[in-house]
């Protein structure tokens, strides 16, 4: 194996388990000799780790290996350049992008990137052949192993990948494959060994997150799979890890067990990302979501109750084929009703291979932009309520670098919150409590009172 030096450069787009799998592609290639940088010129090594979720995303894979040819020509003279193109759209247009792109050398799909080095090595040989895009999610997770090169104090650990559900809008299905969860001894050993290196945080990841069941930890056994109020409540005993998050969950995987986690384990943040997509029973139903608005509200309501301090966020599409003005007024209810910490919200994309967008019934795109800017503004003005809610409160934060002025620190709060405050740079890593003063829509100000307790 060669050790001599050279340069990578990874571009993430999309969700955070692009952000986790894009840490293990420089894990896998760090023994190889490759070192990150933070621009693609001159690199060895390019990697667009691509999203295909909606139209935009994809589109701008292609502009960006436009973006890469005058620096691969550049580079031809001193060593070359070897373009990649691991994550969704690979899976999704496969060999398609080598014939549209002849820029790019090699296709990695997103079980499969932990065979990186021989692909490189194959393309190196024989261009047009490096494409590996098959679904085996067990054996990457073996051959990964739990060695991670970490920064900072927060990192994510996939716990489960893949979708079943097949939301009529959804590509993730076709790009990610089937449920499957990791085991719970793999993924401990994970966390123990980030804890060891000073990790404080993990958010745990999966498309469906909540419908994990993973094997129980060896001697357990017989149990049967754990759910993932067992895997949280296993997590916080683990020495170090003092917040756990876990993203995305889907409201029909909601069970009892897990509401009864954010009751019982305070290390479980109470910060809980849930989207529901539509406030509007039809157009849940021509999604395939499987509930109702009324579900949704109903598990909301049981979450604050087991968990007062809990603040939710979400996710929203508006124009989807058949909505009428009442159904996303419909929609605008449940926003008042839920009342969002946060939310995104995007335009309906129609997505090739789903059923939506062989929906006849479009909408236009006018009407979508107008729906769009009207939810927004309601969710903007929620967002800033209850940033400005915190004023006067007293939260832990995890300071996690220097902040923009001298002597401040940045951290985060319980709900993911930016918050500057002047501390100490001793105070990296740890938890500490600051009392609010300011909010903006997109951050918090606030004055230290003094360590909660040491991080570890
Ligand atoms: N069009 C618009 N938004 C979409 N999402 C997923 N697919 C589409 C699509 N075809 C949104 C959903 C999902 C988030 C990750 O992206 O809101 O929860
Ligand atoms: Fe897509 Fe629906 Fe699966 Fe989420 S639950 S990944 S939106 S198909």
């Amino acid at each position: 194996m060669s050790t001599t030096r050279k340069r990578l450069f990874i571009k993430t787009y999309g969700c955070q388990m692009n952000v986790y799998d894009s840490d293990r592609m420089k894990d896998v290639l760090t023994p190889l000799g490759y070192e990150s940088s933070d621009t693609p010129e001159g690199a060895d090594l390019v990697i667009l780790n691509t999203c295909h979720i909606r139209e935009k995303a994809a589109e701008k894979v292609y502009s960006e290996l436009g973006r890469l040819r005058p620096l691969k020509d550049e580079k031809a003279a001193s060593g070359g350049m070897t373009i990649a193109v691991a994550g969704c759209v690979a899976q999704a247009e496969g060999a398609e992008i080598m014939k549209r792109a002849p820029v790019v050398d090699l296709v990695v799909g997103p079980q499969t990137y932990h065979k990186l080095p021989e692909l490189i090595a194959q393309a190196h040989r024989a261009k047009g052949e490096a494409l590996d895009t098959e679904f085996e999610v067990e054996d990457k997770f073996d051959r990964l192993g739990s060695d991670r090169q970490v920064e900072g104090y927060s990192a994510f650990v996939t716990v489960q990948e893949g979708c079943d559900k097949f939301c009529t809008f959804c590509v993730v299905p076709y790009t990610r494959g089937a449920e499957w969860s990791r085991p719970v001894d793999q993924i401990v050993g994970e966390i123990r060994a980030l804890a060891a290196k000073g990790i404080r945080e993990v958010t745990l990841l999966g498309q469906n997150v909540n419908a994990f069941h993973g094997a129980a930890p060896s001697g357990r056994e017989a149990d049967g799979p754990w759910g993932l109020g067992q895997l949280v409540r296993h997590i916080a005993l683990i020495g170090g890890i003092e917040r756990i998050r876990f993203t995305t969950s889907h409201p029909r995987d909601m069970d009892e067990d897990l509401i009864q986690a954010f009751a019982d384990t305070p290390k479980l943040m109470p910060y809980f990302h849930l989207p529901v997509q539509s406030g509007s029973d039809k157009i849940l139903k021509a999604m395939n979501r499987q509930h109702i608005a009324a579900d949704y509200l109903a598990t909301i309501a049981r979450l604050r109750e087991v968990r007062p301090d809990i603040a939710i966020s979400g996710d929203m599409i508006v124009g989807f084929p058949g909505e009428t003005d009442a159904d996303f007024e419909a929609t605008m209810e449940l926003v008042r009703e839920v009342n969002y910490a946060s939310c995104f919200s995007f335009k309906y994309s129609k997505r090739p291979g789903t059923p939506g967008a062989a929906m006849f019934n479009q909408v236009d795109e006018a009407v979508k932009t107008e729906r769009l800017a009207a939810l927004q503004a309601l969710l903007d003005a929620q967002q800033i309520a209850f940033n400005t809610s915190m004023i006067g409160k007293t939260l832990p934060v995890l300071f996690e670098k220097p902040g923009r002025l001298d002597g401040q620190l940045h951290g985060r709060s319980p709900y993911l919150q930016s918050v500057h405050a002047n501390a100490p740079a001793e105070l990296i890593g740890q938890i500490a409590e600051v009392e609010i003063e300011g909010a903006s829509r997109n951050a918090l100000s606030g004055r230290l009172i003094g360590p909660k307790r040491s991080a570890a």
